[in-house]
This record gives C-alpha cells, structure tokens and sequence, in this order.
C-alpha cells in the first residue's frame, strides 16, 4: 500500500511538473501551436490607460500556450476569410513575424498556427536581453510599399502593446534594432526588418 501511495504521488507531481513547464521541441523541428485563447482579459478601456513601454529586461520563459495567444492578438486570423486582428492597406497581409526566444528563432506561420524554426549562426541574445520573448516584424518588399508596411506594423504593434498590458506583461516596441543581424538571421533584406518588440512574461 505504501508503495501504491508513493507511486501514486510521484506520478502526480511529475504530472504536474511536466504540465507547468514549457513543451519546446528540443531539436529543430517545427513546433504547432496550442489554440489561443481568444476571450477575457482586462477590459480595453482599462489596457488602453495602462499601457506604457516598460523597459525591464527580465522576463519567464514562455510557454506555447502563452506564445499562441500572444501571436493571436498581434496578428492572428479572425474570419472565415483569413482577414486578421490587424488591419492591413488593400489587405495584403504583407507583416511577418518571427519570435525570438531562449529555445531559437522561428517564423509563426499563422495559417497552421506553428512555429517553424529558423537555423541560424547568428548569436540574438542581445536581442533577447535577459527578457522572456523578441518578436522581429518584417515584410515582402515584393507585397507591399515600405510606407503601408510601416503602418501596418504599427497596428500590430499596437495590439501586442494592448495583449501584454492586459496580461500585465512588460512589453516595448523597439526602432534600434540589428536590422542587419535579423537579417542574416531570417534570410531577408535588412530593410525588410521594420521594428521589434522585447516582452517581459511576469
Ligand atoms: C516607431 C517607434 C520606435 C520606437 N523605438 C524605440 C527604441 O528603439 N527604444 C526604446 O526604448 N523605445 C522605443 N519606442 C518606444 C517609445 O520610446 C515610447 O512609445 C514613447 O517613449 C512613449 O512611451 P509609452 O509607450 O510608454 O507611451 C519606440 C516607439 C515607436 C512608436
């Protein structure tokens, strides 16, 4: 019987330990997504006074559950006919994202909702700087004009702004970037890179 019960309770913990820790694929395979959360959270009008840019470079490592729903409020698909969270000129659709993490880089394909990891020799943790996730928005120049790509990465940033604020994460849209170094590491042009967002998970 004592066995029975030891058993059984290190079977729940690791149970739960395994449940609370994130499920990043450990080798270079891509990684599908968890569906996001779409519902809940702080009212808007409450995230529209809270938000701020907060600055603190520290932050958990996220977990997929979490990079899901983050990815669906930047930019996720919300009608039958892909349109997005964000608005885009002549609804090109044109912004990309790749996240940043600890565990890599990776592209978000957002019609399969998965990350595809992207190879790189680039060392990013400067990029990272201490905090839980770095996402790199970027375009086709071939999609769209710099100047629309430039606003509708403005509005996908704003939506990370609101997502992180009403998760009460820190969270800042960043212009000094290493537009060269993404680059490289993405395999695109550099001004292709628009801007980043460095986001701290409390
Ligand atoms: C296009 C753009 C580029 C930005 N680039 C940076 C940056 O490189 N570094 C930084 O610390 N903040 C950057 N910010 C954040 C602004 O400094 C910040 O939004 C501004 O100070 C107002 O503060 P708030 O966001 O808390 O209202 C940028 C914001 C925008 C809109």
């Amino acid at each position: 019987m004592k066995h029975f019960l030891r058993t059984c309770c290190f079977s729940a913990v690791a149970a739960l330990l395994f449940a609370a820790a994130p499920v990043w694929a450990d080798d270079a395979e891509d990684i599908r997504l968890p569906t996001p959360q779409k519902s809940g959270g702080m009212p808007l009008l409450d995230a529209l006074a809270s938000r701020k840019s907060s600055r603190r470079t520290q932050g958990e490592r996220p977990t997929l559950q979490q990079i899901s729903d983050l990815l669906w409020a930047a930019n996720g698909i919300t009608r039958p006919d892909g349109k997005r969270t964000a608005p885009s000129a002549m609804n090109r659709q044109e912004i990309d994202i790749a996240v940043l993490t600890a565990d890599g880089l990776y592209e978000w394909d957002e019609e399969e909702n998965k990350l595809e990891r992207e190879e790189t020799r680039e060392d990013l943790s400067d990029q990272l700087n201490g905090s839980s996730v770095f996402l790199v928005f970027t375009f086709d120049k071939d999609d769209q004009t710099p100047a629309y790509a430039q606003v509708d990465c403005g509005f996908v940033g704003q939506n990370v702004y609101l997502y992180c604020t009403s998760q009460k994460w820190d969270c800042v849209f960043l212009g000094s970037i290493d537009r060269k170094k993404l680059a490289r590491a993405l395999d695109c042009d550099a001004d292709e890179v628009l801007y980043g967002m460095r986001i701290g998970i409390r």
